[in-house]
């Protein structure tokens, strides 16, 4: 019986169909780096975007005025908090009319090798990874969910998951597991979300290049990382934006659960 709750809309009526672009946008963690070229890869697209950043307001709308087309809109807040996370959801849909894609980006990355890292700093440090890294992206995505079933027009979710989940993180556990969990999370609402025709899907990119790890990228040290894949270079934001709007699109449907694989091949899962 599950299986035809797809074709029975909650709502009255037909449910509509996500349409290719002019779609409405949520791009968390916007303010520079990847949400900054989702953004602007929405935006080529027809879509109109909700550019969402936490401290960096400046860098935001630096990343807005670089957007195709109008109708944009710059939202602010902290999603670590779940208030600030209803406060973004809200004038997220207020600016734009409503949600139909979501894209879970912001997150943080701090080193805290274990055999480094006083007990009182690795707990704090794991409280910050799962409150930005994992309970943001639950939030958000109820909020935005909640939004596309009451629409009654599907919709899409892209969680941005990590390499590091599966290859491990030994200098930064917390964000590996938090990623992992990112990317199980989206497998499950996968699952109950497409009765409403909303398809959830995460990526798990390798590396790229953008402003927070271009001090690693450096020396010998990103001589080593460039190394990790047979191409011998790591990622543009681009090369991960073209993949997460792809995985947005009314075509990528039956894509709904995967986890997306972007990391020029420097590790293969069987
Ligand atoms: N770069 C890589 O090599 C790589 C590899 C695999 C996966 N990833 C993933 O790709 C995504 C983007 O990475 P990036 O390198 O572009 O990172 P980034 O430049 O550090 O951007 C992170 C974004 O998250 C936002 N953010 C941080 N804490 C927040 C909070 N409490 N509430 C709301 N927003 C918050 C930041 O907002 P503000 O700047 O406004 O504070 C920023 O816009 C992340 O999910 C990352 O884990 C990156």
């Amino acid at each position: 019986m599950q299986n035809d709750r797809r074709y029975v809309p909650h709502v009255e009526g037909t449910l509509m169909k996500l349409p290719a672009s002019g779609r409405r946008v949520l791009v968390s963690g916007a303010s520079r780096g990847l949400g900054r070229a989702v953004a602007q890869a929405f935006a080529a697209n027809g879509d109109r975007v909700a550019v969402h950043f936490a401290s960096r307001a400046d860098d935001a709308r630096v990343t807005l005025e670089s957007l195709d087309g109008t109708g944009h809109a710059l939202v602010g807040g902290d999603l670590a908090d779940p208030t600030g996370a209803v406060a973004v959801a809200d004038a997220a849909a207020e600016a734009l009319g409503g949600i139909d894609v979501l894209v879970n980006n912001a997150a943080v990355n701090l080193r805290h090798p274990l055999p480094e890292t006083p007990y009182e700093e690795w707990v704090a440090v794991w409280q910050r990874h799962v409150s930005v890294n994992l309970l943001a992206t639950a939030n958000l995505s109820h909020l935005a969910a909640r939004r596309m079933i009451d629409q009654g027009s599907g919709g899409r979710i892209v969680n941005i998951g990590s390499r590091g989940a599966f290859r491990g993180e030994p200098d930064h556990p917390a964000y590996g597991a938090t990623k992992a969990a990112v990317h199980a999370l989206g497998q499950s609402l996968a699952v109950s979300l497409a009765p409403y025709g909303i398809a959830v899907a995460s990526v798990a990119p390798g590396f790229f290049a953008t402003e927070r790890v271009s001090s690693r990228l450096e020396g010998v040290e990103g001589a080593a990382i460039r190394a990790q894949s047979p191409f011998g270079r790591v990622a543009e934001p681009a090369e991960i934006a073209a993949a997460v709007l792809w995985l947005a699109s009314p075509a990528a449907e039956w894509s709904s659960g995967t986890i997306l694989d972007l990391n020029g091949a420097s590790h293969l899962r069987s």
